[in-house]
């Protein structure tokens, strides 16, 4: 089988935001106790943060983490996490029905932040609690000083402001699962009204509003129309989540999902323009696909915890997926996705980071290691910062049952101006034909292949374990070069590979 790809450096799609490529940590299960914090942990630093897991998260170059929910933040007192660590609450979590100690607050977040160099993404509270504490909290968080609260964080040890610029007004305030769950209106005027605060304290920052769950939800996608024609002028983003899942183990079907993805991108564009054009505004909001994941394979192991049948634990394995080999492929078509609508997507956060349906596994006391799908978004994040290009591909394509025209190839290609490199993301979805891709380059000078990395499986199913971590990795590609100005290559049957060139 046969694809035709053209790029041209002058048909661009957009500049990547660097942010694009984000993460996400929420108190839930073991995402921070005995994910990022351990403080008897062998390799725990002075902070108690664990320093295995702080150098698998460098080598991401994570650009933003978003936290500290997610569902958790609906009935979060953020206040119950700064002061001495032995006067802080155990409160219970109503979103996971779990307990929660307080040992990593705000403080020791933010310490962690800086140790794995990237920056907050912080999430206020608009369910259980409302405007008031979220302008607190800001205050807190970016004041210099000579305030209540900003005199209580140099108090607790923290001279300096954090100057976070990216803020999330609550977390899927549409879901009927949210504590302090809101109806458009509701939702929209609260949401509006608290940006407005956060506002009249700095006019900077940069205020996330929250759009739909995921595109099944009813009220999508009037809430994404009613929430911003109250907060369009005092926004910056909408934020927008969707999982992925495979139950009827068909792969087919699965890997033609970032359909459905695309589809929910570019009707959320439909709807901002749409407000933009009753408001007569010439300022732009943008998408923050603030959660996305695959996320199916605990559903069913997690549901006695989340029934509230084994009582508060602290910190038990809660959503952790195991990925497999059809995973990488899926992460991979969901980055090209997101790098294809960079124009309008600018934040994007992996949901999550550690040990919850995330890249990065642990074990309690031992090792930690990279799941399956740590490739596709290490790949995107390293490599994929500068400028997407508006790919020509033309190749076979196949209908799934929900979805007609899949092309095999999936291509995305992005150019970084400063080091004058090309970066192609590829993934082919047919089970057993391999394609010869003939990619023409032009206006790029001469090119030539500098790196080729391929993710290849015989087992759809395959994973990487703590006693076999290396199960699924990538492995140095063959055969790609470039003659005459064109890029060929091979992409064997259910595969993933990045080609760089420069
Ligand atoms: O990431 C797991 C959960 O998924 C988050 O808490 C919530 O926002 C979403 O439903």
């Amino acid at each position: 089988m046969k694809a035709t790809i053209t790029a041209h450096k002058d048909y661009t799609v957009s500049k990547i935001d660097d942010r694009l490529y984000g993460a996400f940590l929420e108190h839930l299960g073991r995402a921070i106790y005995t994910g990022i914090y351990e403080p008897d942990h062998p390799t725990a630093d002075e902070n108690g943060m664990r320093k295995d897991v702080i150098d698998l998260v460098k080598e991401l170059n994570v650009p933003v983490v978003r936290y500290p929910g997610g569902n958790f933040v609906s009935a979060y007192n953020w206040e119950d996490g700064i002061g001495p660590k032995e006067e802080r609450p155990v409160r219970l979590d109503l979103a996971w029905h779990t307990s929660d100690s307080n040992q990593v607050g705000i403080h020791e977040f933010a310490d962690w932040c800086e140790s794995v160099g990237t920056e907050m993404m912080l999430a206020v509270n608009l369910g259980s609690r409302g405007l008031d504490a979220a302008r607190n909290f800001v205050e807190y968080v970016n004041h210099p000083g000579g305030s209540y609260w900003s005199d209580l964080r140099i108090a607790n040890g923290k001279k300096e402001p954090w100057d976070v610029k990216l803020w999330c007004l609550g977390n899927e305030m549409d879901g009927p699962w949210q504590i302090g769950h809101k109806d458009a209106e509701e939702y929209g005027k609260l949401a509006a009204e608290t940006a407005k605060a956060i506002r009249a304290f700095d006019k900077s920052l940069e205020l996330v509003v929250c759009g739909s769950s995921h595109s099944n939800m009813p009220t999508y996608p009037q809430w994404e129309a009613t929430v911003l024609e109250h907060t369009y002028d005092v926004v910056d983003y909408i934020s927008l989540h969707m999982y992925f899942a495979n139950p009827e183990k068909n792969a087919s079907n699965y890997l033609a999902l970032n359909q459905k993805l695309d589809d929910y991108i570019v009707a959320v564009q439909g709807v901002i323009n749409f407000v933009k054009a009753k408001k007569r505004s010439k300022k732009d909001v943008y998408i923050s696909f603030d959660e996305w994941n695959v996320w199916y394979h605990s559903r069913q192991q997690d549901r006695k915890i989340l029934e509230g049948q084994q009582g508060w634990p602290h910190a038990p394995a809660l959503l952790e997926d195991i990925y497999n080999f059809e995973d990488v492929l899926q992460v991979g078509l969901i980055l090209n996705t997101f790098i294809r609508r960079s124009d309008v997507v600018k934040i994007g956060c992996i949901a999550q980071l550690v040990n919850v349906i995330a890249p990065i596994m642990t074990e309690k006391g031992g090792d930690a290691w990279r799941q399956t799908i740590y490739y596709p978004y290490y790949f995107a994040s390293v490599f994929g910062r500068g400028t997407a290009l508006d790919l020509r591909v033309d190749c076979p394509a196949y209908d799934s049952e929900q979805y007609q025209n899949v092309g095999y190839a999936d291509v995305s290609a992005v150019h970084n101006e400063e080091d004058g490199t090309v970066t192609l993301f590829a993934v082919n979805r047919h089970s057993s034909e391999t394609i010869e891709i003939s990619t023409l380059l032009q206006g790029f000078g001469d090119l030539k292949v500098i790196d080729h990395q391929i993710m290849t499986h015989e087992d759809l199913n395959a994973v990487n374990t703590v006693g076999n971590k290396d199960n699924v990795a990538p492995r140095k590609g063959e055969g790609a070069g470039v003659s005459g100005g064109i890029l060929t290559a091979s992409l064997p049957p259910y595969s993933y590979q990045m080609i760089r060139l420069g």
